[in-house]
């Protein structure tokens, strides 16, 4: 059987790392994009050089031309712009509106059949006009966000109780901005709630609550200290993953932004909230219970969400 196909639209930093973790995983062969000339190309032959060293079978090519992402099974969109100092949010959703456009109509020409993973900031907005664009169905146009707030929130977590990453889970809901909703309730250590943990004196209510801030502000964390950039590794890792669950169809339960129409009380939007992710795209979302408190806060970053979405309809009327 011939490989899975996975297009990466856009090169930059997160593209790259994809790239690299998508052929060291042995997820399939690799399309580079990017409108940049040369930039995927270098990056897709580098990658490629050091398939005898690490041993993997994975075929890498770099384009600037959306003919090559045909049939692909998997597209991640990284293609866009970070915020710049003196930029404003409308001066960002604007560019990175543009770019949807451009990238959703490349999908929809090329490869309409591939689930479709968007990591283009500001999250929530860009995937729900990346689906409009590309008019691909629903549930197969997705977000990373959730993985990755939840991915830091396990992190501070574990080196909080001095416990391995991997016994910990976390689950984070809403927005992927400083609305988020890490659930202490739903997080553990191997299935103990984090506030049983409290109780039982692993930590404190305080240190939990400072932990929960720094999850909301993970992004802005490593802006502060890269300078130059955002974060990638983590991103990256994060959207492999959610392209692993699909290619293997493997039914992994992860926080994502999807399309909600009727559960959580939604009635149609793109928003962080726990999925099913198989062969079938988006095959669930979990309609989880909420406390008074906890709705209080989803409500809240809900409404962010709505914000930038009226702001893209605004720059964009076509977009409805
Ligand atoms: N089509 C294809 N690629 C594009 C387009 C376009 N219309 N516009 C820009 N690009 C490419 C750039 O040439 C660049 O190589 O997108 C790439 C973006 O890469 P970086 O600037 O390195 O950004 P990166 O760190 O990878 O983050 C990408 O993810 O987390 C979000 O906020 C982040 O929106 C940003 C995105």
């Amino acid at each position: 059987m011939a490989r899975p196909k996975i297009a990466l639209i856009g090169a930059g930093q997160i593209g790259g790392t994809l790239a690299h973790l998508a052929a060291l995983k042995e997820l399939g062969d690799v399309i580079l994009f990017d409108i940049a000339e040369g930039t995927p190309q270098g990056k897709a032959l580098d990658i490629a050089e050091s398939g005898p060293v690490e041993g993997f079978d994975a075929a890498l090519k770099g384009t600037n031309d959306y003919a090559d992402i045909a049939g692909a099974d998997v597209c991640i969109v990284t293609a866009g712009v970070p915020r710049k100092p003196g930029m404003s949010r409308d001066d960002l959703l604007g560019i990175n509106l543009k770019v949807m456009k451009s990238v959703g109509e490349g999908i929809r020409d090329n490869a309409p059949d591939a689930f479709v993973i968007c990591i283009t900031n500001p999250l929530d907005a860009m995937v729900w006009a990346l689906q409009q664009y590309s008019g691909l169905p629903p549930e197969k146009v997705v977000g990373m966000a959730g993985v990755l707030d939840a991915g830091r929130f396990r992190h501070f977590l574990s080196v909080e109780f001095d416990v391995s990453m991997k016994d910990v889970t976390a689950f984070v809901l809403g927005g992927h901005g400083d609305t988020m909703v890490p659930l202490v309730r739903y997080s553990t250590v191997a299935g103990i709630p984090l506030p049983d943990l409290v109780e039982m004196g692993w930590t404190t209510q305080d240190k939990l609550d400072a932990i929960v801030q720094r999850t909301r502000d993970g992004g802005a964390e490593i802006v502060g200290l890269l300078k130059t950039g955002s974060a990638f590794y983590a991103p990256a890792a994060s959207a492999i993953e959610m392209a692993e669950a699909y290619l293997k169809d493997q039914k992994r339960l992860l926080p994502c932004a999807a399309w909600v129409d009727g559960a959580l009380g939604l009635n149609g939007m793109y928003v962080g909230v726990p999925t099913v992710i198989g062969a079938g795209g988006i095959e669930r979302i979990v309609d989880i219970k909420m406390t008074k408190d906890e709705q209080a806060m989803f409500d809240n970053s809900v409404e962010a969400v709505k914000g930038l979405v009226e702001a893209c309809k605004g720059i964009d009327s076509n977009l409805g």
